[in-house]
């Protein structure tokens, strides 16, 4: 196998629909015709509140305040819009969903609005009789995040104390209820030498699925990239070891995998394309087309408090700005890969190109490519620096003061 399709075969950390969305423009009442142009999945940032401080939270840098969050009966409209439009599954997260004392409610709405609820956990805080009863109100599925194998690692990585024990033992009570588990492994290079070790821990906990989840470099992963990034051995050698294991554990365990695109030939189809499956609503209601799209400038969100989820999905500007392929520039433009990709991601190439039309640098056609390889790289090789953690008095800090973009090749 060569080295560009070991690291090809990237998956989103949350699976969307990666078949071509038909009618996107044009609104109509058919409910037939909703089923045909609904996204699969809506993801429900509750609340920005966690009380973990990961340095590769996926959360935009400027954190919610709890004054803003959408109220108890905003959240539920949502949920019953949701089951209205036809998307299937809904993935409640943060932040961390738990600390919202109405999660309760919302979940039950989500049920019996005919949504696939997933609960997207740190899992620290929350008692067995809590989860007993969301799983009695329609709850389906948990997904729970693991800092790293190891107590000290996890402890050092989420900034809290005993986080490991209290999240196996929440695990533990998940299978033991009967309910699907997820384990996520937010891997970097602190962690990616316990990839195996994580692995024999998902069968161990009787988990269902696992996603090795490289981090992604928006976001506060971006500002920590040079904390978190592993050298491209080490990633290598990490997914050859996944490989052999979702052959060995076919039927046990399945294993997804998010590889970091910065080793990457080509990007991954991110989002499944934008505007094509997905839907994220941020806890004060704005509702963007990927957890990250708000590090775009231009863009303008519209709110559940102004516009129906209908209306947003079909007809915002932001859903519009990047969906299917005519806002390409080259090369993405005359490329053979452009239904197949999307041109990777739009984040990512606002981050380092600091224009979202351009081609994702991930991919080698980029002309930021080469560059941004060098980067990774040479940011592997020194010592890790210190992380700056998620937590509002950084987010006030840092603001919006991102690094200097890259210089393209000629
Ligand atoms: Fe994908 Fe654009 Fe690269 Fe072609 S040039 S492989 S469409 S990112
Ligand atoms: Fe926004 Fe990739 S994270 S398009």
């Amino acid at each position: 196998m060569t080295e560009d399709l070991k690291i090809d075969g990237h998956v989103d950390a949350i699976a969307v629909d990666d078949e071509p969305t038909t009618g996107v423009s044009g609104s109509t009442e058919e409910s037939d015709m909703l089923c045909a142009v609904a996204p699969v999945g809506l993801l429900a940032e509750l609340t920005h509140r966690c009380p973990l401080q990961c340095p590769y939270c996926s959360n935009p840098v400027e954190l919610e305040s709890v004054k803003n969050e959408l109220s108890t009966e905003e959240w539920c409209s949502v949920m019953r819009q949701a089951g209205k439009m036809g998307i299937l599954q809904v993935h409640l997260s943060g932040g961390e969903p738990t600390a919202r004392k109405d999660l309760e409610e919302i979940v039950k709405t989500a049920a019996d609005a005919g949504l696939y609820t997933n609960l997207i956990t740190a899992a620290v805080n929350v008692k067995r009789e809590r989860l007993e009863k969301l799983q009695e109100l329609g709850l389906d599925h948990v997904q729970v995040s693991v800092q790293d194998v190891n107590p000290a690692g996890a402890d050092r990585i989420g900034a809290f104390k005993n986080a490991l024990e209290k999240k196996l033992e929440f695990a533990r009570w998940v299978t033991e209820l009967g309910m699907p588990l997820t384990v996520n492994a937010p891997i970097h290079r602190h962690n990616i030498h316990n990839v195996p070790r994580y692995i024999d821990l998902a069968v161990d906990l009787g988990a269902q699925r696992i996603e090795i989840a490289h981090a992604q470099y928006y976001g506060w992963a971006f500002l920590n990239r040079a904390a978190l990034i592993p050298t491209y051995e080490e990633t290598i050698a990490s997914i050859e070891y996944v490989e052999a294991a979702r052959e060995r554990l076919k039927g046990v365990l399945t294993i997804d995998m998010v590889v970091p695109d910065y080793y990457a030939k080509r990007p991954k189809p991110c989002m499944g394309g934008w505007g094509k499956g997905f839907m994220n609503i941020t806890p004060a209601g704005k509702v963007l087309p990927c957890h990250a799209a708000e590090s775009i400038p231009e863009l303008q969100f519209d709110s559940v408090r102004d516009k129906k989820l209908l209306d947003i999905w079909m007809d915002s500007e932001a859903f519009n700005a990047f969906r299917g392929t005519e806002w390409m520039k080259e090369p993405c433009k005359s490329c053979a890969f452009k239904e197949v990709d999307y041109g990777g991601c739009r984040c990512q190439a606002m981050a380092i190109t600091k224009d979202p039309r351009n081609t994702d640098p991930a991919c080698s056609l980029s002309p930021y490519h080469t560059e941004m390889v060098k980067v990774a790289k040479s940011e592997a090789a020194k010592p890790a620096t210190t992380f700056v953690y998620r937590n509002t008095r950084n987010a006030a800090q840092v603001g919006k003061a991102h690094d200097e973009p890259l210089v393209p090749a000629e």
